[in-house]
């Protein structure tokens, strides 16, 4: 804990002094009646903010996650179907096709299961490769237990980091190093696991990222 908390503040520390210059940049600007980079040192200064508030938002959910949840009845398709409205515009920008099965009543949290679906949706939008995004989310039973799979179509994981992505702060992409915190599957992980389930990668599943976690049946 003392070292997750390290590395939260040190992941905090940056934005915010890029958003304190970026703050006295732009009142020295103002102050010399200098208007023409202000739009842009403006622009700049949200951004930032923003991504310190959905770090803020992951540090928040990650320690929620620790806590005692109310667990109830569930139905994962309203729970995806939350989960596409809230992401909305990141899935239109992408022009992303989510191919959904139907799916079934598990025992759970609704609003932790839906951090879940956002995470791993926004990774397959984050990581994408070339190709059409499709994202396929399909379930099969077994036993008293549902397997829950969300497969996207781009590059994937490497085998070798299969283990180390669900680790906080690990990121492996070029891609993921300036807007995102690393924190994402670890919330993930630890919500699947209050579940009482398991989540991990397959990794047998041909190309793509095929991310797979149980619930207990409803
Ligand atoms: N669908 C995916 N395709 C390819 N790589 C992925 C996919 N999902 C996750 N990864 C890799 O796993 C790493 C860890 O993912 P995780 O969601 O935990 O963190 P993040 O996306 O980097 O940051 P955050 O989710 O906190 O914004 C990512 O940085 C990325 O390299
Ligand atoms: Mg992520």
């Amino acid at each position: 804990m003392h070292q997750f908390a390290y590395s939260a503040a040190h992941d905090l520390r940056d934005p915010l002094r890029n958003i304190s210059l970026a703050t006295s940049l732009i009142y020295e600007k103002f102050k010399a009646k200098d208007y023409d980079e202000i739009e842009d040192l403006l622009k700049r200064l949200l951004h930032t903010a923003s991504y310190g508030g959905s770090l803020v938002k992951n540090l928040l959910d990650y320690s929620a996650a620790n806590r005692e949840m109310k667990m109830e009845l569930v139905c994962l398709n309203d729970v995806v179907t939350q989960t596409i409205t809230v992401l909305n515009t990141l899935i239109e920008q992408a022009e992303a096709k989510i191919v959904l099965k139907k799916l079934p009543t598990v025992w759970g949290n609704n609003q932790q299961l839906q951090i879940v679906f956002q995470n791993v949706i926004s990774n397959a939008i984050r990581y994408r490769g070339d190709l059409p995004l499709i994202i396929s989310i399909s379930t099969q039973r077994k036993k008293s237990l549902w397997v829950i799979s969300i497969k996207d179509n781009g590059p994937g994981v490497p085998e070798e980091f299969k283990d180390e992505i669900f680790q906080p702060f690990k990121r492996l992409s070029a891609k993921a190093s300036g807007r995102s915190s690393g924190l994402g599957l670890s919330i993930c992980r630890r919500i699947i696991e209050q579940h009482g389930g398991e989540i991990w990668l397959d990794t047998q599943s041909g190309p793509g990222a095929c991310f797979k976690f149980t619930l207990q049946k409803g």
